[in-house]
């Protein structure tokens, strides 16, 4: 079976079950700002998660594109990937465990065929969090699976939470397909033959900030399937590297090298694959958040590639086989131009930094701070390429000391460097509205002091630091009227106006004249949210429900993002 077919068949069956299907959203994530990829398809849908309704309705499912980067140490196994596709259906306070399990059984025997002796099934053991989930593993007991291979399994196997600090989770139940032949009578996590092919989670907390776990005021449900895994599986294949949109890759990777390395030869293919995707965002090489990842990922790739023997610059081999195998629409361009500086760019550095790496780790068991450091900011190797060639060598990194060179070093925020080395942000969610609904303002009176009705908005990301916009502009925003813009923000907030949302259809919305740039992300039902007569934007949500929670607002920077359009990025103090 191929992806797409596989694709295919899940969002139909969903369908049939009155799922409708959501958008594949961005790897990079609009409105939740503790993560700094999309790392499953529920990151879209957090406000809905906790609460909001969303506009088309309570029964969703989708593919999402994901990128995760906590398992990289683990690429180059049968399994794992940093760039995958996931399979999820969502039950926003629908239906609930038993509804959930059984239209899982019915699409894993029914309709994918395989075969039940070969499933097991762990359920949540319970804690003082939340009970023993008795309802799942009875509903997979009544269904016909042996109740020898369903096992009750602690937090740290059957609960699920997004990498982020905060945000929806809960316990899952999980299910395993045995890869060989001869299956065991009992479950075993443990015994790497039981492969995971899909996650229920049943989402009915949501994680404070204190960490601690409140119940919601719905139950949802959140599952993930990952296509490359259920592919192979579905194949008989022991590793994805097997599957459609993968093989061909590895083939290149083995034209290119004759050396017998396999998890290098897959490194490079899934490093690759994901720098592809990744900048098919337009997030360029650099040495911040998403932009450090990438860079990572292509020069990790580049590295692998030089302890396979390949000489030559072969990334562009390897990119080009990733266009043919993906169903996406790419910027071949933009993608190519950017890999090929970034290769250039390492290559020059490379030699240099090996050099110095070579002369200086001599004779010694630690590699210091200070020379990861200068690695890392002359020579441009990120820190784990430090590390593994310190591993290869058999010494440690004084990683502490790398952090401290770098923040003595960097003019950047603490929680900025934190949020790099933890690939996440520290969440504040309530500022997080509070910058969303301050967009809106900003926005309309964008529009009013810059007099052009046409001003959309192109992009939009918020921390809890700042919120960022980009919008269409053929020229620089001066400063004298960026102060005017301000002040009309300001005087709104001052207003205490009132922030109201009301559904209506798309046709009506347009009729109304409600602008809002991205339209084609919400079906046939919008929210149309209104700021006193102020402002009113086509919008998911969620905003404050008065400006008087706002405080003063506050421009701190105006530039070029591209071509003919402008970027603001403001606080609120
Ligand atoms: N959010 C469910 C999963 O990633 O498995």
């Amino acid at each position: 079976m191929e992806s797409k077919e596989l694709k295919k068949k899940y969002i139909e069956f969903f369908k049939k079950k009155g799922h409708k299907n959501i958008v594949n959203a961005s790897l990079i994530p609009e409105n939740d700002p503790t993560v700094l990829f999309t790392t499953a398809g529920m990151h879209p849908l957090v406000p809905f998660l906790l609460g909001e309704k969303h506009p088309q309705g309570k029964r969703l499912v989708n593919v999402q594109k994901c990128i995760r980067t906590s398992d990289i140490e683990e690429v180059g196994d049968d399994c794992h990937l940093t760039f995958f596709e996931m399979l999820g259906n969502w039950s926003l306070g629908d239906y609930f465990k038993e509804e959930m399990v059984e239209m899982s059984y019915e699409f894993l025997i029914d309709v994918l065929k395989l075969d039940k002796e070969r499933i097991g099934i762990s359920c949540f053991k319970g804690d003082k969090d939340a009970g023993k989930d008795t309802v799942s593993a009875e509903k997979w007991g009544a269904l016909g699976i042996n109740k020898e291979r369903i096992a009750f399994l602690p937090k740290s196997e059957n609960w699920w939470e997004s990498p982020g600090e905060t945000g929806p989770c809960g316990p899952d139940s999980e299910m395993f397909f045995y890869i060989r032949k001869k299956v065991p009578k009992k479950f075993d996590v443990e015994d790497k033959n039981w492969v995971e092919i899909w996650n229920d989670v049943f989402m009915e907390y949501n994680k404070n900030q204190n960490g601690k776990y409140e119940k919601l005021k719905q139950q949802n449900v959140d599952t993930g399937m990952g296509v490359e895994r259920t592919v192979a599986i579905l194949n008989g294949y022991d590793n994805v590297y097997e599957i459609d949109t993968l093989k061909p890759l590895m083939d290149k990777v083995n034209k290119l090298s004759k050396k017998n390395d396999v998890r290098s030869k897959r490194i490079v293919v899934d490093h690759l694959r994901a720098a592809v995707f990744i900048l098919n965002e337009k997030v360029e090489p650099g040495n911040l958040e998403q932009g450090y990842v990438l860079r990572r990922l292509i020069r990790r790739a580049i590295r692998h590639g030089k302890l396979l023997g390949i000489n030559h610059r072969f990334c562009k081999d390897v990119v080009d086989e990733v266009f043919k195998v993906s169903d996406y629409k790419f910027n071949k361009k933009f993608i190519l131009n950017e890999i090929k500086k970034e290769e250039e760019k390492f290559d020059r550095s490379l030699n240099q930094g090996m050099r110095i790496f070579e002369k200086e780790s001599k004779g010694l068991k630690i590699v210091s701070g200070k020379l990861a450091f200068t690695l890392f900011a002359s020579y441009g190797f990120p820190l784990e390429m430090t590390r593994e060639m310190a591993k290869e060598k058999g010494l440690k990194v004084d990683e502490k000391g790398f952090e401290k060179a770098f923040e003595e070093h960097q003019k950047l925020s603490r929680t900025a460097t934190a949020g790099r080395f933890k690939s996440g942000l520290a969440d504040s969610s309530e500022m997080t509205t509070k910058l969303h609904t301050a967009t809106h303002l900003l926005l309309q009176a964008l529009k009013e002091v810059l007099h052009d009705e046409n001003i959309m908005q192109k992009g939009s990301n918020i921390t809890p630091e700042r919120l960022r916009l980009d919008f269409n502009f053929p020229r620089k925003v001066e400063r004298d009227e960026l102060d005017k813009i301000e002040d009309k923000v300001n005087e709104q907030i001052k207003k205490k106006l009132e922030v109201k949302f009301e559904e209506m259809s798309l046709e009506e919305a347009k009729k109304k004249g409600v602008k809002g740039a991205f339209e084609h992300k919400y079906g046939e039902k919008v929210k149309v949210y209104s700021i006193g007569s102020y402002s009113k934007e086509l919008c998911a949500g969620p905003h404050v429900s008065s400006l008087k929670e706002l405080g003063k607002f506050k421009i701190k920077k105006e530039e070029s993002s591209s071509s003919g359009v402008r970027r603001i990025k403001a606080k609120l103090l």
